[in-house]
């Protein structure tokens, strides 16, 4: 062997909006699952991770997504809560994102949360595409079961369309009066330059292959230089949560954006005081396309490489806080890792 081990690493995508607009239900039609029935009041609480491989996203998307054109593997989606009072759980979410999908009810338009993200995307210069949910809720649609948008559109009254176009526009005038220019996606030619608008619903699936084809496409173009990582190099990541993990004390849930940790590592984390400095006791990861806010049953593992999101249990992570970064001590000294996550607190 010798050299370095280039490989792509799956991009992470920020789900983003206001509150109720529908972010974990498009998350959980991508995942099969149903973490909204499992959520207190349905409020999205803590940032999540979802890996969604390749394989599953070409699925979902159909005959509008051909794995053989995509080298990445996969899409790790976060998810955030678009209640008020979590504004930095979303900045953290959004600066972790590579790309993002900013889901608006297209009934309720633009609300406080959703400007907000936008802020966030403007700040962190993420890409983003918009979902513009609930269409099934238009007055007189004809619900057709995760169907691409187009065939979703040519079963529909002229009314229908004509109320669904009405509120469309009105969201376009809007990214626009917030200075971004936006078009329905198959009008866009730059994704560069434009906002692409997609009206999608979450509770029937109509327009999430188009959401998910958008997204590939987004960082296939835009991202796949950025996506090359070393994937033997020490791990670099960010704490989502710190919490108590049966069996095996305090554990992180974290985000690995770089590089590989393994189980016998020495890992530095920021705390409230100064950075921890502790070995692994183990790695935990959920299951393809679980959940790891609400998977129970972790697997136990030797090595997790980037992007992925993950537990860590270590002695000595009770002053490890939220939003700090985590990383691996390999190939530097101890105190440069320690002086490094000093300086991204
Ligand atoms: P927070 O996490 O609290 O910010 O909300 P959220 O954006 O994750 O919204 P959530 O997915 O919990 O959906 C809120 C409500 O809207 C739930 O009752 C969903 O069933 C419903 N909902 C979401 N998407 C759609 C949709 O496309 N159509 C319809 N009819 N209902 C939807
Ligand atoms: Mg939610």
């Amino acid at each position: 062997a010798g050299g370095t081990a280039e490989s792509l690493r799956t991009p992470i995508v920020a789900v983003l909006g206001h509150v109720d607009h529908g972010k974990t239900t498009l998350l959980d039609k991508i995942r099969g699952s149903a973490v909204t029935d499992g959520e207190a009041g349905a409020i999205t609480q803590h940032i999540g991770a979802t890996a969604v491989p390749l394989e599953t996203v070409s699925e979902l998307a159909g005959s509008l997504v051909d794995p053989d054109d995509f080298d990445l593997p996969g899409l790790l989606f976060i998810d955030t809560p678009g209640h008020h009072s979590f504004s930095t759980l979303r900045s953290r979410g959004g600066a972790l994102a590579d790309i993002a999908i900013l889901v608006v009810d297209v009934n309720d338009g633009f609300q406080p949360q959703t400007i907000e993200a936008l802020d966030i995307l403007r700040r962190t210069e993420t890409p983003f595409v918009v979902a513009a949910n609930k269409i099934d809720t238009v007055p007189g649609w004809n619900p057709q079961s995760d169907v691409p948008i187009q065939e979703s559109y040519d079963a529909q009254s002229d009314r229908a369309r004509a109320t669904l176009d009405e509120n469309l526009y009105e969201l376009i005038g809007e990214l626009s009066d917030h200075d971004f220019s936006a078009d329905m996606y198959w009008r866009v030619q730059n994704f560069a330059n434009n906002v692409g608008v997609v009206p999608t619903s979450a509770e029937t699936g109509e327009g999430v292959p188009d959401v998910l084809t958008v997204l590939m496409g987004l960082s296939q173009r835009y991202l796949k230089d950025a996506m090359a990582i070393d994937v033997d190099g020490p791990g670099a990541g960010t704490v989502l949560e710190v919490k108590d993990q049966k069996g095996f004390g305090t554990a992180i849930d974290v985000v690995l954006y770089d590089g590989t940790v393994r189980s016998d590592d020495t890992i530095v984390v920021g705390a409230s005081g100064d950075p921890i400095v502790t070995d692994v006791r183990a790695l935990l990861q959920p299951r393809p396309l679980a959940e790891i806010r609400t998977e129970s049953r972790f697997e136990q593992v030797d090595a997790v490489s980037a992007a992925a999101g993950l537990k860590i249990a270590a002695p000595e992570l009770d002053s490890a806080m939220a939003g700090a970064p985590v990383r691996v001590v390999r190939d530097q000294p101890r105190e440069e890792v320690v002086a490094a996550v000093e300086e991204e607190l």
